[in-house]
């Protein structure tokens, strides 16, 4: 690959981005941000949200084994909690986490197994962002929503990075000096990978929300000479007038190893996982049931278990982290009849205890307790 890096003066930018969006919900998302929404793993939603840890969105596929790049503009919003009527990420797809929050963003990062979010094994991704080929985001119609003032705020400019094993999330919330929206959330070097473009700490298997300083706009080198070198990600295509074909190419031709720095944090709190207690075999593709209870305490999640057996009905028995059954949904099949209990006397431990549980499985009937 040939290298060159170009060098421009620091332009006063024009601020071409609205911090806060001012636009209409995609057509298939709700109105505003809610947490508690109905469970549809078929859902077409596309708000995300991120609030703290265990409270974030981010785009994935609509249908198994989709390379990222094929279809960014029609993925869809996957929550850990249920929220925005999108759909719910089973525990465990999340491997690590760290939410920092700076003046100018809000940025959560990590590792997963997003072969559970319908991307391809091994498909390195691509990025999601508000604007796309037809100026209506990518995925097309996607919002994002983050509390970092108190309330649920839409801002116009962020972007999201998907692969099979890694993801990003940047939500700009501000602007500051000489930094824009658009430039701190900038979405044209969507070839390089999350740690180039949101630098924190990547480390695999650790859950932790920091306060930090924000990094420099993705892309700009500070030089000696005080200027700004800009790496603009290099494009070629092929342009054919007159009969004619010719080669055309922008941007540069050296990839920079590495962002200009690492913003340094502080005040960090660990957690030992992020997650929403369902149990995971209740969020196969197509589930769809109503799942309440609060947020789980992030560092006493059980990990419930979920049996299902079918004869005449499916049963599905949630297990608390001492083994212990609490709650047992039953769903008959059509012409069967339906029963189900909840054991009383759950530890506080278990987030979802007390909560009332509907199912509706597979186009069975539903059994509320
Ligand atoms: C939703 O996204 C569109 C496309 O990016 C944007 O124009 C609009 O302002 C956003 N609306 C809200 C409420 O976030
Ligand atoms: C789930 O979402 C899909 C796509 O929007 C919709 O067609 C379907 O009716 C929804 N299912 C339920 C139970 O709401
Ligand atoms: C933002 O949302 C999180 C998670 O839902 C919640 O715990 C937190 O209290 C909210 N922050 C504010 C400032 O309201
Ligand atoms: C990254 O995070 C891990 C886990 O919290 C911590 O042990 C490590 O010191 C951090 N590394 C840096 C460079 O801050
Ligand atoms: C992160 O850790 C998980 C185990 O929790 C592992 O399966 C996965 O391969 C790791 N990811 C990377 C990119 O190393
Ligand atoms: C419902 O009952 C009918 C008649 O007894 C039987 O043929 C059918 O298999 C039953 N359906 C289910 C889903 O059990």
């Amino acid at each position: 690959m040939l290298v060159q890096l170009v060098t421009s003066v620091l332009m006063a930018s024009s601020a071409n981005a609205l911090v806060t969006a001012t636009g209409t919900m995609g057509v298939t998302n709700p109105t505003a941000a809610v947490m508690g929404t109905p469970i549809n793993q078929t859902s077409e939603a596309r708000l995300l949200s991120l609030n703290s840890i265990n409270d974030f969105c981010i785009f994935a596929p609509m249908l198994p084994n989709s390379v990222v790049g094929d279809t960014e503009e029609e993925q869809v919003a996957w929550c850990v909690q249920p929220r925005n009527n999108a759909r719910v990420i089973p525990d465990g797809t999340i491997q690590s986490a760290a939410l920092v929050k700076t003046p100018l963003y809000w940025q959560i990062h990590g590792y997963g197994d997003f072969t559970r979010l319908n991307i391809a094994a091994g498909d390195q991704g691509g990025e999601l962002d508000p604007h796309g080929a037809k100026g209506t985001g990518n995925p097309v119609g996607g919002n994002v929503t983050c509390n970092a003032t108190g309330a649920d705020v839409s801002y116009e400019e962020w972007m999201n990075f998907m692969s099979y094993s890694m993801y990003c999330l940047r939500i700009c919330i501000a602007e500051q000096g000489q930094y824009t929206a658009e430039q701190v959330c900038q979405h044209e070097i969507d070839l390089m990978g999350c740690q180039w473009v949101m630098p924190g700490n990547y480390t695999n298997n650790t859950f932790t929300e920091c306060q930090a300083d924000a990094a420099l706009p993705p892309g700009w080198y500070p030089q000696p000479d005080g200027s700004i070198s800009t790496f603009h990600q290099r494009y070629t295509g092929t342009n054919t007038a007159g009969g004619k074909t010719e080669l055309w190419t922008i941007g540069v031709t050296v990839t920079p190893s590495a962002p200009y720095s690492t913003p340094s944090s502080s005040q960090c709190t660990t957690f030992s996982s992020v997650g929403n207690g369902i149990p995971t075999e209740s969020l196969t593709a197509g589930a769809a049931f109503t799942w309440s209870g609060a947020i789980p305490d992030p560092n006493s999640l059980s990990s419930p278990t979920a049996r299902a057996s079918s004869q005449s009905a499916v049963v599905t028995t949630v297990t608390d982290a001492n083994g212990q059954v609490r709650a047992t949904i039953s769903v008959a099949a059509a012409n069967a009849s339906q029963s189900g209990s909840r054991n009383s006397g759950a530890s506080p431990a278990f987030a979802i205890a007390g909560a009332s549980l509907v199912a509706v499985l597979a186009g069975i009937a539903a059994v509320a307790f």
